[in-house]
C-alpha cells in the first residue's frame, strides 16, 4: 500500500509524453495468447493492471519478458493453462477478457467472476450470451464460471449495450472460430480499432472497429506479431485537466487529440485555451474556470466515464454550478465525499452530481476509492492550498505509470510513500 502527499498550490507547467493506453494493452496481451509464436508489444504502460495482466500470462504457461522502455516480449508457445485463480482475477475487471482467448486456444475454460474497481455492480452476462451464441456451453459452481467450446460456428450478435470488454471478448474469440461473425451495436472506443490492428497484424480477418458493426471472419492460425499500443487518451486528459486546475500551460506529447474531442470541447467552455497538432496537445487556463453546464457520459464518442471523476475535481473550483450525469456505471461518486473534505460543494443523487464552485480547495486527509476517483483527488490536492494526504495510492498505480515523478517533473510538491501492512 502507498499514500501520496502533495503540498499545494502547484503549478503544473512543462512538457509530458503521454503512456500508452492501459484499456489497449490488456486486450492486446490476452490476444497474444491466439497465436503459437512470439510477439512483442511495444509502449505498455508501467502500471500494475499489465504486472496483473503478466501474471496471468505466466500462470497460463507463457514465457514473458519484460524489457524497460515498455516492451514486453510473450511466448505463448508452451501455454497450457485454462483457469485463471481467485487471487488473479480479483484485482481486475478486465480479466476476464482472457475469456475468449482462453477458449480459442484451448476450447475450455475455469475463470472465477472477475474483480475490479468498486463503480457498482460489474456483470459479465454480455460476454456470456455472446459466447453462447458462438457455440460455448457454460456452467457456474462455487464461484468459478465453467466453459467449453462445443460446436462453435461465427453468427450474428446484437449487444444491448455497447460494452467495450464483451466486443473485444467477441473479437478475440470470433477471429479463430470458423465462419463470420457479426457484432451489432459494438463499442466504437479507439481501444477497440487498436485490438483489431493487432488482431489483423497476427493474420485475422476483422473489418469495422471504430464504428457499430464489425465483421470477423474466422481463420485457422494466427502467427506472432509485433505492435505498438495507442496513447492513452484518460491519461491524457487527466494531466490536461491538472494544467487547467492549476491555472498552468502543458504541452503533451505523443498523444492522439482527435481520441479526446469531447474532453477538449469541454475543457475549452471551462476557459482553457487549447491548440492541437498531429499528436500534440497544447492547454493554458487564464481565464477563471467557468462551470461546465451538464456532463453526461456516454460510449465512445460521447465524454468518456472514466474522465468523469477528474473532471468532476476541477468543476469543484469553477465559478459557478456543475451538473453530472453518469450513465454508464452505478456508483461512480465515491470520490465526492472525499472531495467535500477538501472543501468542495457536491451534492449527489443517483447518477447525478451537482457540483457548486467554491472559490478554493484546502488539503485534507483523504482516501483514494478507485482508479479515476483516486487520480481525481490528486488533481484537486494540486490545486488546493496545504497540505492533503491520499491514503491507498496503490489503485492510481493501476492505471498511472509514474504518476508522481510526471507530476514533480512539471513543478509539483508530491512524494510517494510506501505504507507498511499491519498484519
Ligand atoms: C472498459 C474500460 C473501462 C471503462 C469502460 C467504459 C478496459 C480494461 N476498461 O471497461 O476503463 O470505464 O470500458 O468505457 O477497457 N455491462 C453489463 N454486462 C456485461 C458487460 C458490461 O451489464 O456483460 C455493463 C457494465 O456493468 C457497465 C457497462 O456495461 O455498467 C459498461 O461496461 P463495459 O463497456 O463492458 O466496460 P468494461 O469493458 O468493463
Amino acid at each position: 500500500m502507498s499514500k501520496l502527499i502533495i503540498n499545494g498550490p502547484n503549478v503544473v507547467t512543462g512538457e509530458i509524453a503521454v503512456q500508452g493506453a492501459k484499456n489497449s494493452v490488456l486486450p492486446i496481451l490476452a490476444a497474444t495468447l491466439l497465436a503459437n509464436e512470439v510477439s512483442v508489444i511495444k509502449n505498455c504502460p508501467d502500471i500494475s493492471d499489465v504486472s496483473a495482466t503478466v501474471e496471468i500470462l505466466l500462470h497460463l504457461g507463457c514465457k514473458v519478458t519484460r524489457r524497460g522502455s515498455g516492451e514486453i516480449e510473450i511466448d505463448p508457445s508452451s501455454a497450457s493453462g485454462v483457469d485463471i485463480p481467485y487471487n488473479l482475477m480479483r484485482g481486475m475487471r478486465s480479466s476476464v477478457i482472457m475469456l475468449g482467448p482462453i477458449l480459442a486456444r484451448m476450447g475450455r475454460a475455469k475463470v472465477s467472476y472477475p474483480g475490479g474497481c468498486e463503480l457498482g455492480p460489474r456483470p459479465i452476462d454480455l460476454h456470456i450470451s455472446s459466447f453462447q451464441k458462438l457455440g460455448v456451453k457454460f456452467a457456474e459452481e462455487y464461484g468459478f464460471i465453467y466453459s467449453v467450446c462445443d460446436k462453435m460456428i461465427g453468427t450474428e450478435i446484437n449487444l444491448t449495450f455497447p460494452s467495450v470488454g464483451a466486443t473485444e471478448n467477441i473479437m478475440l474469440l470470433a477471429s479463430k472460430v470458423p465462419g463470420q461473425t457479426v457484432i451489432h451495436n459494438a463499442a466504437r472506443e479507439p481501444e477497440i480499432e487498436d485490438l483489431q490492428s493487432f488482431l489483423n497484424s497476427m493474420g485475422a480477418n476483422i473489418t469495422g472497429a471504430g464504428d457499430n458493426t464489425i465483421y470477423i471472419e474466422g481463420v485457422e492460425t494466427l502467427h506472432g506479431a509485433e505492435h505498438s499500443i495507442i496513447p492513452d487518451r484518460i491519461a491524457a486528459a487527466t494531466y490536461m485537466i491538472a494544467a487547467a486546475i492549476t491555472g498552468g500551460k502543458l504541452i503533451i506529447k505523443s498523444v492522439r487529440p482527435r481520441d479526446l474531442n469531447s474532453v477538449i470541447s469541454l475543457l475549452e467552455e471551462s476557459g482553457a485555451q487549447i491548440r492541437t497538432d498531429e499528436n500534440r496537445i497544447l492547454i493554458d487556463r487564464k481565464r477563471p474556470i467557468q462551470p461546465i453546464r451538464m456532463v453526461r457520459t456516454m460510449p465512445y464518442p460521447g465524454f468518456p466515464t472514466d474522465a468523469l471523476a477528474p473532471l468532476m475535481a476541477y468543476s469543484t473550483v469553477a465559478s459557478g454550478n456543475s451538473m453530472y450525469v453518469e450513465t454508464i456505471f452505478q456508483n461512480r461518486y465515491k470520490h465526492a465525499e472525499e472531495l467535500m473534505r477538501m472543501g468542495a460543494n457536491i451534492k449527489v443523487e443517483g447518477r447525478v452530481a451537482l457540483v457548486q464552485g467554491v472559490p478554493r480547495l484546502t488539503g485534507a486527509n483523504v482516501v483514494a476509492t478507485d482508479l479515476r476517483g483516486g487520480v481525481a483527488l490528486v488533481l484537486a490536492a494540486l490545486a488546493a492550498n496545504g497540505e492533503t494526504t491520499i491514503d491507498n495510492s496503490e489503485l492510481i498505480d493501476r492505471g498511472y505509470e509514474n504518476i508522481e515523478t510526471n507530476l514533480q517533473s512539471l513543478g509539483c510538491k508530491i512524494r510517494k510513500v510506501d505504507v507498511v501492512e499491519k498484519s
